[in-house]
């Protein structure tokens, strides 16, 4: 599997704190099946993202790797003025593996109005927003048709794992759930913090989505489109809906 959104550099973030911890962090992922990680530090008001400290991280963390998992750069890019602006400026500093392709999170306290021509002003400068578990926004979570209007326009939806098992809470399940038979998400990913609470580990989520919605939607969701943002290639698809059958009205 490969894993498009995690905060496995050290010392960069709230994700691993040292060295020893993003080894660790590594090895963890490789048991579980991933083969590709993308790193992908912070970059808001919080959390400032250098991409010279990024690469030296990387290059420390690579030097000692023995989990057999490649790791890639990416950045978990906020939706605020200065980072949209520094992006349109600078199309490929914070994509993932210097393609098109970036990770986007919203705010949980507002969503800009222009939020489509923000979107417009992104695709037009080269760049494919991913929009990062909008399942976990509250405010995301009552705009179905916001949504799926940004993936009309060339956009993608990336779910964290742990929401598709109830592991951020009944709401961010039955959004997850929801976007999935709605055939509008275009990735899983740990969006792993740490050893523990929020695993970098993506296999019982595949097993769920597996079962769930079938082989097909597995295979695009874990390997296939991440894949394909590590090549910069074009999405193969989205998630397929699941069938109603007779039993389905009884869950
Ligand atoms: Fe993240």
């Amino acid at each position: 599997m490969i894993d498009i959104h995690s905060h496995v550099l050290f010392g960069l973030d709230d994700g691993s704190p040292d060295i020893e911890v993003s080894l660790e962090m590594l090895r963890m992922a490789g048991k579980h099946g991933t083969t590709d990680i993308v790193a992908s530090p912070h970059a808001n008001l919080e959390y400032s993202f250098d991409p010279a400290l990024i690469a030296e991280r990387k290059a420390m963390l690579e030097e000692r790797n023995d989990s057999g998992v490649r790791v890639h750069l990416g950045c978990d890019f906020h939706l605020q003025y200065e980072n949209i602006e520094d992006a349109i400026r600078n199309p490929r500093k914070y994509t993932i593996a210097g393609g098109p392709y970036l990770l986007v999170e919203f705010s949980d306290l507002l969503i800009f109005k222009t939020t489509s021509q923000i979107f417009n002003d992104l695709l037009s400068a080269g760049m494919r927003p991913v929009i990062t578990h909008p399942e976990r926004n509250s405010l995301l979570q009552q705009r179905l048709n916001e949504l799926k209007e940004w993936v009309g326009m060339g956009c993608s939806i990336q779910v964290t794992g742990q929401s598709l098992l109830g592991q951020f809470g009944t709401k961010a399940l039955k959004f997850a759930e929801t976007l999935m038979d709605e055939g509008v998400v275009h990735f899983v990913a740990s969006d792993g913090h740490d050893l523990k609470r929020r695993p970098p580990v993506m296999d019982a989520a595949f097993a769920h989505v597996h079962k769930r919605w079938g082989g097909i939607t597995a295979e695009l969701l874990f390997r296939e489109n991440p894949g394909a943002v590590l090549c910069g290639a074009e999405m193969r698809g989205s998630s397929v809906p699941r069938k109603k059958g007779i039993f389905s009205l009884f869950r």
